[in-house]
C-alpha cells in the first residue's frame, strides 16, 4: 500500500468529470486500498478518485465505523428532506461550512469485483455519499456551501 497525494482546489483535476470504472482488477484494488490508507491518514471521512488525481468513478468512506467502497457510484433516490449541517473536504483544507443534503439517499454502485449493490441509508451517510458523488462530478461542496462555520 502507499500513500498518494491528495490533489487540492485550484487543481483542474477537480473540476472534471470522471469516467466508468469497466476493469475490475488488481490495479483497481491496490488503487482503492491507496485510497483508504490515504483517506485514514488524513482523517477524512470520504475520498474520491479525483482527490487522487484519478479521472474515475470510485468513492472510498468510513462513516461510524463502518467502510464503504463505491465503483460508479449512482444516486437513485433522495428524500425532499433535507439537513443543513457541516462539512469540509480534504481538497479543501481548512475551510469547513454548512450544506443542505437529502436527509435519506439511495445509491446504487459496484464493488470491487463488479457485482451491483444499492444501499439506502439517512444523516451522515447520505450527506458523505452526496459530498463524494458530487466529486465525481467536478463539483466541491464549497459550491453549495451556505455559509462558512
Ligand atoms: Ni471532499
Amino acid at each position: 500500500m502507499a500513500l498518494r497525494n491528495v490533489v487540492k482546489m485550484g487543481d483542474e483535476t477537480l473540476r472534471k468529470k470522471c469516467k466508468k470504472v469497466e476493469k475490475f482488477d488488481e490495479n483497481l484494488w491496490v488503487l482503492l486500498e491507496d485510497m483508504f490508507e490515504t483517506m485514514n491518514k488524513n482523517n477524512g471521512m470520504g475520498l474520491a478518485g479525483p482527490q487522487v488525481g484519478i479521472l474515475k468513478q470510485i468513492v472510498v468512506m468510513e462513516v461510524n465505523g463502518a467502510k464503504f467502497e463505491m465503483i460508479n457510484p449512482e444516486i437513485i433516490e433522495e428524500s425532499t428532506e433535507t439537513i443543513d449541517d457541516e462539512e469540509g473536504c480534504l481538497s479543501v483544507p481548512s475551510t469547513h461550512g454548512i450544506v443542505a443534503r437529502p436527509k435519506e439517499i439511495t445509491v446504487r454502485f459496484q464493488d470491487r469485483y463488479g457485482f451491483f449493490m444499492v444501499i439506502t441509508g439517512e444523516d451522515l451517510f447520505a450527506r458523505c455519499v452526496c459530498h463524494e458523488v458530487d466529486h465525481l462530478n467536478g463539483i466541491l461542496f464549497v459550491d453549495k456551501m451556505k455559509k462558512k462555520s
